[in-house]
């Protein structure tokens, strides 16, 4: 459903849009990928890096630079294209604490400017991504994601006739992702350490790759109505094992919970069990007021029961010290 078509990438020269830029080019014909972010040194490197890769296909790269928040700028950039997906955000939970304004400006506001530009553009998906800190918000970061995945769904009240919908894709912390618990654990390694700060012995996580993200991003592309939210059935594990997995041995040291962390990673809430279907590999969660007769389950999955919830730490699917082991191995990270 990608052949042929012309996606602009929010975000695009972030390590998602890297991600998902390599796996279309892989597997699909698209017409065109359109990066839209603001710095022109990570779209150069981009660039060089994609025409290393892809001589043949570097033509299919567009490379435009642009801020979220200027509107007029984004519109520009959407004449013509099928499909968004946004990924563009400011992330690091405690930037979002020290400059609110930044993340409203380009969290909210930055949304909005994707939701109009598509609306007047004649784009006909949207998918923006969101994260399990958008869930019952303790931090400024989850707080605009949760607003932004309100403005996502409540756009396709605005879409009246015209052939578009928007969609949200929830996943966690991405393993080995910049600032995550992996690089972190692997430098106290590299400089001799062998005592690990775990900040509660009983925190999970989930375990998802880059890969699965952008998988998941595509499926919802492919058969998303309006208004869904898409959430990856995945293991979790817990942190003192991939403490013992990364370090055979180590020691660990309980350093209490940092402001703003969760125990467990929550991807659908007891509240969202009423609106969550469960299917084969993905759960989606739909909203609460179901905006016309064209979105809505579409009778394919399965309701979860009332009071149903998906969090790290109730999973049925868990990640032994060996599974990680091998997980980290696989994905060339932690070692
Ligand atoms: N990484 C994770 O573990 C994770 C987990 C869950 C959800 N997510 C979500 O996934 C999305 C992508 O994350 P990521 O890991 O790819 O982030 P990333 O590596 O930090 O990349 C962010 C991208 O957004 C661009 N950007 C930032 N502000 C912008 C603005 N105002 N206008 C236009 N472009 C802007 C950046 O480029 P410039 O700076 O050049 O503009 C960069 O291309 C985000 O929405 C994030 O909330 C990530």
């Amino acid at each position: 459903m990608l052949n042929d078509k012309t996606i602009l990438v929010t975000g695009g020269t972030g390590s998602f849009g890297r991600a998902f830029t390599d796996h279309v080019l892989t597997n699909y014909d698209v017409k065109k990928i359109i990066i839209y972010s603001r710095d022109e040194f990570k779209q150069w490197t981009m660039e060089n890096d994609f025409r290393a890769k892809y001589p043949d296909k570097i033509k299919k790269l567009r490379f435009f630079i642009g801020d979220v928040r200027d509107r007029d700028r984004f519109r520009r950039a959407c004449q013509g294209v099928d499909y968004i997906v946004h990924a563009a955000a400011l992330k690091q939970v405690p930037a979002c604490e020290y400059n609110p304004n930044e993340a409203i400006n380009t969290n909210i506001n930055g949304a909005m400017n994707v939701i109009e530009g598509a609306l007047d553009a004649g784009v006909t998906r949207v998918v923006a991504l969101s994260t399990d800190k958008a869930v019952n918000p303790v931090n400024l970061y989850g707080g605009t994601k949760f607003v932004s995945d309100k403005l996502f769904v409540a756009a396709n009240a605005y879409a009246g006739e015209k052939d578009v919908n928007f969609s949200i894709v929830r996943y966690g912390n991405v393993a080995g992702s910049r600032g995550s618990i992996i690089p972190f654990f692997r430098s106290i390694i590299e400089k001799g350490g062998t005592e690990f700060p775990i900040t509660d012995y009983r925190m999970t996580r989930f375990w998802i790759s880059l890969t699965q993200g952008v998988e998941l991003v595509i499926k919802a592309l492919a058969e998303a109505r309006g208004g869904e939210t898409f959430i990856s059935k995945i293991p979790s594990f817990k942190i003192t094992d991939l403490a013992e997995a990364m370090l055979p041995g180590c020691t660990m040291k309980e350093v209490g919970i940092r402001p703003g962390e969760k125990l467990h990673e929550v991807m659908v809430t007891v509240e969202d069990s009423y609106n969550t279907y469960e299917f084969e590999n993905h759960y989606i969660v739909y909203p609460q007021i179901i905006l016309s007769a064209r979105r809505g389950p579409d009778g394919t999955g399965k309701k979860v029961e009332p009071g149903f919830s998906y969090s790290s730490g109730n999973n049925t699917e868990w990640m032994s010290v060996e599974d990680i082991r091998a997980r980290l191995h696989e994905a060339d990270i932690g070692h």
